[in-house]
């Protein structure tokens, strides 16, 4: 082990049962996920009979994690390391603290231990974790689900039912660093936004297995006090908080909402955008303008979250749309949204194949397009503003709440 200046201190969670993870306060994009408040990479220590240690941290973070085990005991009486995740903010620096420890047994799931083999060479030194059965750590018994898909085929979350204690990942996690160890430490505002925005980047196009898996831990019988996620705070102070909101995203139901997303080259794609939201406003939808000079990717992910239209604008250069609509669209469509009304529109100087190219795209996102696209010619007239405004008001009224009284 090289030598770290700095020593790092454990933070015990619950009786006998420490944090030992690291905190990245620089990290600034997470695989293309802008993360402005940086992250934590979480890793559990169980003190019990069997000393067990729940994921690791990402391969810089290794030092850290070990000073902090340090300070509970010495790593190498570590017995059991459980890897409930194979990525590599959670593996990087599972072979080097497998080749310290030593530990009797690493457990996975039958994907996760594929996954560390193809990763790392680890597979012949990992057990798969039984499903319907529990290892008896001592005091302590270690349960284990697969989580399939959510977000990675290896997933799975490892539990201690008798407690109620859910370590469960990526899930009901958040990119958030902070010395705040519990969800309640932290100002709501900062922890709904943040939740949503990891669910949307990370976790919106599994929504359907995330609905799924509620029913199943549900019908299990399975209820959690305490959980312990892979990033960001650990929720000790009613987690159903989390898990409904989870339900609630995962169903994607359509809102009043309308993200507008759009660049512009010379303002007439901008002033199509302000007369359409004038138009959503006016047939008692909430517009959200989001102009791509100032919105990443992942903020635009985190905004359709909670919208029941997605409008998409952008001019035509070069025969194509514009390169940050390229970006974020691409993205977009990965992350599945579900249960968009769509529509798209556009400047454009001689070609005009923009507004097609963007209807082709939501389309393939199964958005409902409610109406051709609209196209102007250079700069708009009062006329082809009134007609965005139109365009707004048709949207409006496929959008919940339409018609209702204010
Ligand atoms: Fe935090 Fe999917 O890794």
């Amino acid at each position: 082990m090289s030598i770290n200046p700095e020593t790092f201190q454990a933070e015990e969670i619950e009786k006998g049962i420490y944090w030992v993870g690291a905190i990245d306060w620089e990290l600034s994009d997470f695989h293309g996920y802008s993360t402005g408040r940086g992250t934590t990479y979480n890793a559990y220590l169980i003190v019990d009979e069997k000393i067990t240690l729940i994921d690791t941290v990402k391969a810089p973070f290794r030092d850290q994690m070990l000073s902090r085990i340090s300070s509970v005991l010495e790593p190498s009486r570590i017995d059991y390391i459980v890897s409930n995740h194979s990525e590599m903010d959670h593996t990087g620096s599972l072979p080097q603290t497998i080749a310290m420890v030593q530990p009797e047994k690493v457990i996975a799931s039958a994907m996760g231990k594929k996954a560390l083999q193809e990763h790392f060479g680890l597979g012949d030194k990992v057990s798969v974790a039984p499903q319907g059965e529990t290892v008896s750590l001592g005091r302590r018994k270690l349960s284990f689900l697969e989580t399939r898909m959510l977000h990675w085929p290896d997933s799975m979350f490892s539990f201690i039912a008798e407690e109620g204690i859910l370590f469960s990942q990526d899930g009901f996690g958040m990119h958030l660093a902070s010395e705040e160890r519990f969800a309640d430490q932290i100002e709501d505002w900062i922890l709904n936004y943040e939740a949503a925005k990891y669910f949307a980047n990370i976790l919106l196009p599994y929504a359907p297995q995330v609905l799924k898996l509620l029913e199943k831990v549900e019908a299990a019988g399975l209820s959690f006090r305490m959980i312990l996620p892979d990033h960001g705070p650990v929720w000790r102070k009613d987690p159903e908080q989390i898990i409904k909101l989870y339900a609630k995203w995962a169903r994607q139901e359509p809102t009043s909402k309308a993200v507008i997303i759009y660049d512009t080259m010379w303002g007439s794609t901008a002033l199509m955008a302000r007369a359409i939201g004038e138009g959503l406003a006016a047939g008692g939808a909430k517009p959200s303008l989001l102009p791509l000079k100032k919105t990443d990717r992942s903020e635009a992910a985190t905004e359709i979250l909670t919208a029941g239209a997605l409008l998409v604008g952008s001019p035509t250069m070069n025969n194509q749309i514009f390169p940050t609509l390229a970006d974020v669209m691409t993205y977009l469509r990965g992350l599945k949204p579900a249960n968009l009304v769509g529509a798209a529109f556009g400047s454009y100087g001689w070609s005009g194949e923009s507004v097609k190219i963007l209807e082709e795209i939501l389309g393939a996102m199964k958005a409902e397009m409610v109406e051709e696209g609209l196209k102007v010619k250079y700069v708009p007239t009062p006329a082809d503003l009134e007609n965005c405004r139109r365009l707004g008001g048709a949207i409006a009224s496929r959008l919940p709440g339409f018609g209702e009284a204010v």
